[in-house]
C-alpha cells in the first residue's frame, strides 16, 4: 500500500489532504503537534505521529522511533506552515528553519522519500507588475514584499540547493474552501451587508479551490517530476469588485459600499504596529498586511500546470465561493 506523511494535518489545507490521500487508498500518516486539534481528522484509518519541528534533535528522534516501526515515508507534503504570526520571528522559525530540521533529519535517519512536496505560496515572489499587468512567471527574481513570504521564499533557497534531494514545490495564490478562517471574515463582513474596499485602484486577484489544489498535489506524487517548482491558481483573475458580487449573489445578500483609502489603512497600520510593537507583538493589520492588500496585481503563470500534470481547475471562484459558503451555513459559521 502507498503511504504518505501530511504535514500540517489539523488545519485547513492539511485536512483536505487528508482527505484526499484516503480517498486515493494511501496509507495516511497525519503530522501534527501535540496541541493540534484532531477535530477535522475524525477518519480511524489515519495514524497520527506527533512532530516537534522546532528542534533537529526531536524531529530525528521521532523520525528513528518511525524507523524502528518500519515506518518508512513514501511521499510526504511538507505542508505545516503560518500564514500569519504573532511575533516576526515565528515566519522564518516556522516556514524556514522547521523545514530544514526537518530534511536534515530526514536525511540523517536516511529516510528520505520518493517525493517531497513544500507547499510554498505565491507570496515567496510577491505579486505582479502593477503597470503591466502581466502574470509573475516561473523564470522572474523572486520579490516577497512582507516577511511570511520572504520566509518561504528563504526556505525554497535552502531546499533548491539540496542534491539528491527529490523536492517539488507548489507556489498557491490564496486558498479558500470550507473551514478556511481569513476569507471567512470577508464572506461574514459581506453577509452582514457590508462590502468594503481598500484602495480606488483596481484589484487583481487570483484564488484556487481547496480541493483543486488537493488533486494537483496527488496528481504530482504521481508524475514522472522532480526538483521542479510551480505556482497554482485556477487560471482565472477576478477584480475584488467580481469576487463581492460572486458572494453576494451567493449569500442573496445586499450590501452597503465602501471605500477606505490606502492613506488611512496605512496610517493605522504605522500606529498599530509601533504601539502593538512595544510588546514584541504584530497587530492584524500591519506594514506587512497593507503591502498585500494595497499590491493590484496578484496574477501568476499557471501554463506549466496543465502541461506538466494536464491540470485543469473544476472550480470556477462562483462553483468554489458557493460550495464553502454551503459548508459554512451547514456548520453555523454564518
Ligand atoms: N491558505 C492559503 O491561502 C495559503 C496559500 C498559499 C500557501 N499556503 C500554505 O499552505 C500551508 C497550510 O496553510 P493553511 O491555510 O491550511 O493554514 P492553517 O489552517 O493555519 O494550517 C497550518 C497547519 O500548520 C501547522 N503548524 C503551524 N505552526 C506549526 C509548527 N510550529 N509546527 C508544526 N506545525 C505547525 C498547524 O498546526 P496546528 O493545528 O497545531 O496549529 C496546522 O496544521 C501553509 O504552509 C501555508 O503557508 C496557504
Amino acid at each position: 500500500m502507498k503511504n504518505i506523511l501530511i504535514t500540517g494535518a489539523s488545519g485547513f489545507i492539511g485536512s483536505f489532504l487528508v482527505e484526499e490521500g484516503l480517498k486515493q487508498g494511501f496509507e495516511v500518516y497525519a503530522g501534527i503537534r501535540r496541541s493540534s486539534s484532531r477535530e477535522y481528522l475524525p477518519d480511524p484509518r489515519i495514524q497520527f505521529i506527533e512532530f516537534d519541528f522546532s528542534s533537529h534533535e526531536n524531529v530525528l528522534k521521532t523520525l528513528n522511533e518511525c524507523k524502528i516501526q518500519q515506518i518508512r515515508f513514501q511521499y510526504i507534503v511538507h505542508n505545516a506552515g503560518v500564514t500569519k504570526a504573532q511575533k516576526k520571528e515565528d515566519y522564518y522559525n516556522v516556514n524556514c528553519r522547521n523545514t530544514k530540521n526537518f530534511i536534515e533529519a530526514l536525511i540523517e535517519a536516511e529516510l528520505v522519500p520518493e517525493k517531497f512536496i513544500f507547499i510554498s505560496s505565491l507570496a515567496a515572489y510577491g505579486p505582479g507588475n502593477p503597470v503591466t499587468g502581466e502574470p509573475v512567471r516561473l523564470s522572474d527574481e523572486p520579490k516577497p514584499i512582507e516577511l511570511y513570504g520572504k520566509s518561504k521564499l528563504e526556505a525554497e533557497r535552502y531546499i533548491t540547493s539540496l542534491t539528491g534531494f527529490p523536492w517539488l514545490i507548489f507556489r498557491p495564490t490564496g486558498v479558500y474552501g470550507p473551514k478556511e478562517k481569513d476569507y471567512f471574515v470577508f464572506f461574514q463582513t459581506i453577509n452582514r451587508g457590508m462590502e468594503p474596499y481598500i484602495g480606488f485602484r483596481k484589484q487583481v486577484l487570483t484564488f484556487i479551490y481547496v480541493r483543486d489544489l488537493v488533486r494537483l498535489i496527488f496528481l504530482a506524487l504521481d508524475s514522472p517530476h522532480r526538483n521542479k517548482a510551480w505556482f497554482v491558481s485556477d487560471g482565472r483573475q477576478y477584480t475584488s469588485a467580481e469576487f463581492a458580487e460572486i458572494t453576494k449573489k451567493a449569500l442573496g445578500k445586499k450590501t452597503i459600499r465602501f471605500t477606505v483609502p490606502l492613506f488611512m489603512v496605512k496610517t493605522i497600520a504605522v500606529i498599530g504596529e509601533r504601539v502593538v510593537g512595544l510588546w514584541g507583538g504584530i497587530p492584524t493589520l500591519n506594514t506587512d498586511k497593507y503591502n498585500v492588500l494595497s499590491s493590484t496585481n496578484w496574477r501568476c503563470e499557471v501554463d506549466p500546470l496543465e502541461k506538466d500534470f494536464g491540470f485543469q481547475a473544476e472550480y470556477d471562484l462562483e462553483k468554489g465561493v458557493t460550495e464553502t459558503l454551503a459548508w459554512y451555513k451547514q456548520n453555523k459559521w454564518i
